[in-house]
């Protein structure tokens, strides 16, 4: 009889107190194996309370009124054992999933690289970073990793001009955003199909690192994925990605735009006026048309290894 209501209570206690976490989807890491640490040093507890800070940072709501935190930086500890690390998460996707993400990232990176002093780690949701030195507020684009949809189109070259021309003028959304993030379709494309584009940086990046990482990474969408259906290029301080699908919410387009199948739409010879950054909420009908030449020689590029 007792044992009956120990195990009714039990399975009661794991049902109401169990969190099931919403496993991420892991893309990649990186962690050179050149610089260690040692176990159980100072780096080594610095290290673990900065997890902690960043998990738990990632369930709380920001002091300036946002429900959510997409994104902290933290550093822990003092030179010469300081740490430093953040996170990012997709700004489409809710609370739970950014917080299980970023505990997922703390306990995979610390498998994958266990005595790394720096380290990072992708998943389709997230990345988190740490180092020994500091990095917030630079542009990061080493090492980039992406993935390739297997699919391919046809007239690809004519594809990609299109797909690269719209996230152009998408990363320059994303760069001026209060989030750094844009979320953008464009109907019609290639006939009946529709384009959604997503990119974010960092937040920590100032308006113009942002947009020349992103014009770098959708420069590279055209090395891993030209002539595929989609394509993401992930880097450090940055993610681009496109697809002839969606792939998130609706209410997280930001910019539709609508190919014209007749009369080109009026150009505007002035770009946007630079109104207060606003939440998107619902759409924003942007007829704008803008032609951004690719900075690729001048973008900012640290050569540092990472
Ligand atoms: C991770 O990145 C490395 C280096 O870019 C690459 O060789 C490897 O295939 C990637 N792994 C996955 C699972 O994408
Ligand atoms: C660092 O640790 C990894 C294994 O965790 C090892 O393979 C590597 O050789 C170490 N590097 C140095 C410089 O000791
Ligand atoms: C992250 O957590 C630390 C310590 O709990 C706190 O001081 C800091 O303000 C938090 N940052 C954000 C962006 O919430
Ligand atoms: C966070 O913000 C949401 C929405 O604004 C609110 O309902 C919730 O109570 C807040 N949570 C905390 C811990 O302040
Ligand atoms: C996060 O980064 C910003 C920008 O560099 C910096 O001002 C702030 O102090 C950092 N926060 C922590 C906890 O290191
Ligand atoms: C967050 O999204 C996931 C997947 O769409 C869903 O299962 C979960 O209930 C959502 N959580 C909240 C708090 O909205
Ligand atoms: C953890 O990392 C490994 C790569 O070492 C990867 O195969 C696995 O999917 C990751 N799991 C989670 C839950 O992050
Ligand atoms: C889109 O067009 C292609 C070729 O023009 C056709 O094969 C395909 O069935 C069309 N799809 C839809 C959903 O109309």
């Amino acid at each position: 009889m007792i044992l009956v209501v120990f195990l009714y209570l039990s399975s009661f206690l794991s049902i109401t107190f169990t969190k099931a976490f919403i496993t991420p989807a892991y893309l990649n890491s990186s962690c050179p194996s050149s610089l260690n640490f040692t176990i159980n040093s100072i780096y080594h507890s610095n290290l673990k309370l900065l997890f902690s800070t960043l998990s738990s940072n990632a369930t709380f709501n920001t002091s300036n009124g946002d429900s959510q935190v997409f994104f902290s930086n933290a550093t822990a500890g003092q030179a010469p054992d300081e740490v430093h690390g953040l996170f990012l998460c997709r700004r489409d996707l809710n609370s739970t999933i950014c917080q299980d993400c970023v505990t997922f990232a703390t306990r995979n990176v610390t498998k994958i690289c266990p005595t790394g002093k720096l380290a990072i780690i992708w998943y389709d949701e997230c990345l988190l970073r740490y180092s020994n030195q500091p990095f917030f507020s630079s542009v990061w684009q080493n090492p980039p990793i992406s993935v390739s949809s297997a699919e391919g189109v046809t007239e690809a070259d004519k594809f990609d001009d299109s797909v690269l021309s719209f996230m152009s003028a998408a990363a320059s959304d994303a760069a001026t955003s209060r989030y750094k993030f844009a979320g953008a379709k464009k109907e019609n494309f290639r006939v009946n199909k529709t384009l959604y584009v997503l990119l974010q940086c960092t937040q920590d990046l100032p308006a113009g690192d942002c947009l020349a990482c992103l014009q770098r990474a959708n420069a590279d969408l055209l090395w891993c994925c030209g002539g595929k259906r989609g394509g993401r290029v992930l880097t450090p301080s940055c993610i681009s990605r496109f697809e002839l699908y969606s792939f998130f919410g609706e209410s997280f387009i930001t910019t539709v735009e609508l190919e014209a199948p007749g009369p080109p739409p009026p150009v505007s010879r002035f770009p946007p006026a630079p109104g207060p950054a606003t939440e998107p909420q619902g759409k924003v009908i942007n007829l704008l048309v803008v032609n951004i030449e690719y900075p690729f020689m001048n973008y900012i590029f640290n050569v540092r290894k990472f």
